[in-house]
């Protein structure tokens, strides 16, 4: 088995495609060669008590852990609760606190995360959400996208493992590119995410 645990701020709803995804596909090819790496969610990391992917975890009977900022960057950034709940692999689906270097360092190669736009461009510090949306639509782009990428000390700047791309119209809105955006986000993150975790 691969513990994932999935790390996120928000309403959750990447979170809960992983989660039926995993709970209900074989695994992947190499994970098949390796049954005991087929990836699970074994827990769900949270910086809001009231965010809506607590209410995910419960409902799918996952552990969840809501961390404080204090602990997070200035103390052990969680690093012991993670191995003590013997997590290999972290995805950020939607979490919005810069990761500290211990926990990157903790997990090489074990961490990806997903961005609402096709990086290099649009992302950096402040480029979450509605403002990554307006951005692309105020440089009337032409196409827009999904990245899921590895995570280094740097906001949105590891190896990028997948793109998606959609096209941008000239009547879309910032509301009318995510609803894009987000069907990439679900068709696609649950199956990178169980590729990439079972390697
Ligand atoms: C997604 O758009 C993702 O790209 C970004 O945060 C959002 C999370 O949405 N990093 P949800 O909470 O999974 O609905």
């Amino acid at each position: 088995m691969t513990n994932i645990a999935i790390f996120a701020s928000g309403t959750g709803t990447n979170a809960k495609k992983i989660i039926e995804h995993l709970a209900s596909h074989p695994a992947p090819l190499h994970g098949m060669e390796m049954g005991e790496r087929k990836p699970r969610v074994a827990l769900v990391v949270s910086n809001k008590a009231d965010a809506g992917v607590l209410k995910i975890a419960e409902a799918n009977k996952i552990p969840a852990l809501i961390i404080e900022k204090e602990k997070f960057f200035r103390g052990n950034a969680y690093v012991d609760e993670l191995n003590a709940a013997g997590i290999d692999f972290i995805v950020l689906a939607g979490f919005l606190w810069k990761l500290p270097s211990s926990l990157i360092k903790a997990y090489p190669k074990k961490i990806i995360n997903i961005h609402p736009a096709l990086l290099p461009k649009y992302g950096g510090k402040g480029m979450y959400g509605h403002f990554v949306h307006e951005a692309v639509i105020a440089a009337r782009e032409k196409e827009s996208g999904i990245t899921i990428h590895y995570v280094d000390d740097h906001y949105d700047n590891g190896d990028i493992i997948f793109q998606a791309k959609c096209e941008v119209e000239e009547k879309d809105t910032p509301e009318t590119l995510a609803k894009k955006i987000q069907v990439l986000e679900h068709r696609y993150f649950p199956i990178v995410v169980a590729e990439t975790a079972a390697l």
